[in-house]
């Protein structure tokens, strides 16, 4: 069968790539315990949550929005925050100091916010390219910035890793700013065709560019056991991996997990079950995000894209990466060091800059944002 194969050779290289790819992951150990987790919960519903009738999974119970306590999960999207409110805008605008006349390049310009904060500084006679796979993302953007005077903004649905070829496009093959602002938007959060949210059901989707043709359903759904459990473990270091692939396997038994509740309640059944740690957050956020991470490549993607950086950024040009877990920020930690150590660029953020506490108390998605930035060397 076609898809599975092709799947499983995917996940094997995403696996790969990532092990040996970021010095900063932890590794997992071989025939490693699948959690060594200490019974919190009283077994309830091992897997008798996951039984429907044969075609679908679905639950006995409805999917808990709310952790133990009765609070809201942390990280839910909650309706206040479906505004997207870009992060760590003061500290980019300070750090990349954008001039009159210079060329910026945007390689996730998502809804445009950064990109509205950063045109005005380089006009007149500035440029900005804009990239995203995301075609609904780059439509807002395109009417958020017709919105304002002058031209020199050029926007292409396309991979951030390709970017050369879109500046070679516009005839402007190196730039003097770049920025990248990893992750998921709220608008995709909050769209629940999109597939990216545990909270809210819709299908299990998780594609930027939908144009692509695997989902997160597909990797769910044929990944051999082990593989899920090393995907969940590997690009979120979920310490129930194992646990969670197993119950996952146990539910495609009876029939495709193709929804993002139907998940989620899977994952809850896990921690229902005594066999995964309570904690503040949703028990499904790490494997909703590894899967997003597979699905879309983004460790990859952002390792090509840093590999081309120098070659393209002008001397004194800067580069800024917003990141959001630690295996992102890893990689482009490693990157600046190593930039640092061969003479190519130089690090403005020896820490990464994170958000202030107003900007924290009034965008939630800031919390996890962390900000490095670093200069081109030489003439
Ligand atoms: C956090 S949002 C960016 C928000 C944007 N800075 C703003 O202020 O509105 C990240 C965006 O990156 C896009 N994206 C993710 N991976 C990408 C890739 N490899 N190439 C281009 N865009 C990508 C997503 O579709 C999403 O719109």
């Amino acid at each position: 069968m076609g898809i599975g194969t092709s799947i499983s050779r995917e996940a094997l290289v995403l696996h790969r790539t990532v092990a040996v790819g970021c010095p900063n992951q932890a590794v997992r150990e071989p025939g490693r315990a699948s959690g060594g987790h200490r019974s919190h919960c009283r077994s309830a519903a091992s897997g008798s949550n996951v039984a429907g009738r044969r075609g679908h999974v679905q639950s006995l119970f409805p999917s808990r929005q709310k952790n133990r306590r009765g609070q809201e999960w942390k990280g839910v999207v909650s309706e206040s925050q479906h505004e997207h409110q870009p992060v760590l805008v003061e500290p980019v605008l300070r750090l990349l100091d954008p001039c009159p006349g210079q060329v910026i390049l945007d390689g996730t310009v998502g809804l445009g916010g950064h990109a509205l904060a950063l045109l005005p500084r380089v006009r007149p006679g500035g440029r900005y390219v804009g990239l995203d796979l995301d075609d609904a993302m780059l439509a807002e953007a395109r009417s958020r910035l017709s919105a304002t005077p002058e031209s020199g903004v050029a926007l292409f649905q396309a991979n951030y890793a390709e970017f050369p070829k879109w500046l070679a496009r516009v005839g402007l093959p190196r730039v003097d700013h770049m920025l990248l602002d990893l992750g998921v938007n709220s608008a995709q959060l909050a769209d629940e065709a999109r597939g990216f949210s545990f909270d809210r059901d819709g299908p299990l989707d998780m594609r930027f560019d939908r144009g692509q043709k695997q989902k997160a359903m597909d990797l769910v759904n044929a990944l051999p056991e082990a593989e899920l459990a090393d995907l969940f473990y590997y690009n979120a270091q979920e310490g129930a991996s194992r646990k969670i692939a197993k119950r996952i396997c146990q539910a495609r038994h009876v029939g495709r997990i193709t929804t993002t509740l139907a998940l989620a309640r899977v994952v809850e059944t896990v921690q229902a079950s005594g066999e995964m740690r309570p904690g503040k957050t949703h028990p499904a956020t790490r494997v909703f995000q590894a899967l997003r991470i597979a699905v879309n490549r983004e460790l990859d993607n952002l390792r090509a894209f840093l590999d081309q950086v120098c070659e393209h950024l002008r001397p004194g040009g800067k580069l800024a990466v917003i990141s959001f877990h630690s295996l992102e920020d890893g990689i482009v930690k490693d990157f600046l060091r190593k930039a640092k150590a061969a003479g190519t660029m130089e690090e403005l953020t020896r820490r990464p800059v994170i958000a202030d506490p107003p900007e924290r108390a009034a965008n939630p998605r800031s919390r996890g944002a962390k900000l490095r930035v670093g200069r081109r060397l030489g003439n």
